[in-house]
């Protein structure tokens, strides 16, 4: 039995246990499809079995690449977008001291290739002058702009630093077997390769080498992040009641299907920020399509309900809630008594800090279902490895079920291609000339 719980009773009145459960037959339809492949994007099923079919020699050659890094480097930068960087970033934020960048411990993994910030690259180039780095280059297509852009200026700084031929010892690129830009580069200059699967997207992409070397590199536990996925993975692989994946994903078209259009992610835990970051991607690229979906959004709580608390418990009801609640911290802390009291916070001394928090977030779930927002709650036992590899799964599966309930193709993102053609008719890429007529045209 996993231990993360989906408790849906909060949903009513606007959506009863009834309506829930009518949607049952379309989850197990939707379910029997990610496993049979007779769904749209059925190319893009590889993630489905991805944890147990995980070889022990891969998590082995991951642990020894980043073994190596971590010795060779006193920093390592991963370069990617979208799938290629969220998974790593939410996996690390979330197990990652919150002071980690000022302490001088293990080896950093800074992002880049996630932006066109110039002022971005400009102060991590500075950053980097003198120090001994590592690359993860991460691309599945190879063609990316924005982690092309980063690593032609990273890797020249690093050659810079060694010669060509050291420099490639410190470059790993995890990028498509054969095809693309990339795999082309990684194979001319001699660069260490991992290979993200033809059948694997990347927003689906974080237990593959692209989310699991960064981890490993920023020191933490691979193997037990695959096993919590492993162990998700059997669970919501049947059509159960207890298919925590299924429930999350009947409940939340139920919601949009009376009428809320948009989900908000909350949290109380700041380590979760970027999981959140990462859950917004996997669900607004997978079901945001042929006009249809539920808008992902998020908060972080307690900071954001002294600015979006308002909105949420008072504006448009469009919205419903899925809380994440984390049972234990990894800490400890009380609050002291005071005799002067002059703040007044006697009354909670010796309390834990997280007692707080969760009357923090027990008032505001009341509060908010009362305000007519619908509530899921999501438990995790604690943040570990362990229970994010269940959860990251979690979320995977509960994705490709509501989507095929959606009626979308949840493994394309058709959308995702418009901003680039008119950014490379811009910039007067060869091969868009005739968009760079049309565009132009159009700007005068
Ligand atoms: O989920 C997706 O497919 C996208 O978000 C990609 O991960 C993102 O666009 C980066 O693509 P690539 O890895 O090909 O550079």
């Amino acid at each position: 039995m996993s231990t993360i719980q989906v408790i849906t009773k909060d949903v009513a009145p606007l959506v009863s246990a009834d309506a829930v459960e009518a949607l049952r037959p379309e989850a197990e339809k939707a379910l029997s499809m990610l496993h049979d492949g007779s769904g749209a994007g059925n190319d893009f099923l590889g993630w489905v079995k991805l944890p147990c079919e995980t070889p022990q020699s891969l998590l082995d050659d991951i642990n020894a690449t980043a073994r190596s890094l971590r010795e060779n480097c006193e920093v390592v930068v991963a370069i990617g977008i979208g799938g290629s960087y969220l998974g790593a970033k939410a996996v690390i934020e979330a197990l990652g001291n919150s002071f980690a960048p000022y302490l001088n411990s293990g080896t950093p993994v800074l992002f880049a290739g996630q932006n066109i910030g110039e002022d971005y690259l400009y102060e991590l180039i500075e950053y980097l002058q003198g120090k001994k780095f590592g690359i993860i280059v991460i691309s599945k297509s190879g063609t990316t702009t924005e982690p092309a852009i980063a690593f032609r200026m990273l890797k020249e700084l690093l050659e810079k630093q060694l010669g060509k031929a050291e420099a490639s010892k410190r470059i790993v690129a995890i990028t498509d077997a054969h095809r693309g830009a990339l795999r082309q580069l990684a194979t001319e200059e001699g660069y260490k390769t991992f290979v993200i699967a033809d059948n694997v997207g990347g927003r689906f992409s974080v237990l593959t080498p692209v989310g699991l070397l960064p981890i490993a590199v920023a020191g933490y536990d691979i193997e037990q992040l695959i096993d919590g996925a492993r162990l998700m993975q059997l669970e919501v692989a049947n059509p159960s009641r207890d298919n925590i994946a299924m429930t999350y994903a009947m409940t939340r078209n139920a919601l949009y299907r009376a009428g809320k259009k948009i989900e908000i992610l909350v949290n109380y835990n700041p380590k979760l920020h970027y999981v959140a970051e990462w859950w917004k991607q996997l669900y607004g690229e997978s079901e945001g399509k042929d006009h249809k979906g539920i808008f992902p959004a998020a908060v972080d709580n307690s900071t954001d309900l002294h600015s979006m608390g308002q909105w949420i418990q008072d504006g448009e009801r469009s919205i419903f809630e899925t809380v994440i609640s984390v049972n234990s911290t990894v800490h400890a802390l009380e609050i002291p008594y005071d005799d002067a009291n002059l703040d007044g916070l006697n009354y909670i001394a010796a309390k834990r800090v997280d007692q707080v928090n969760k009357m923090a977030e027990l008032g505001t779930r009341i509060a908010h279902v009362d305000g007519g927002v619908p509530n899921i709650l999501i438990t995790v036992p604690t943040i570990n490895e362990h229970f994010l590899g269940e959860l990251l799964y979690f979320f995977e599966a509960a994705c490709g079920i509501s989507g095929y309930m959606l009626g979308v193709n949840p493994f394309n993102q058709p959308g995702v291609e418009d901003y680039k053609r008119n950014m490379f008719a811009l910039l007067a890429k060869p091969g868009y000339e005739k968009e760079t007529e049309a565009i132009n045209a159009r700007l005068k």
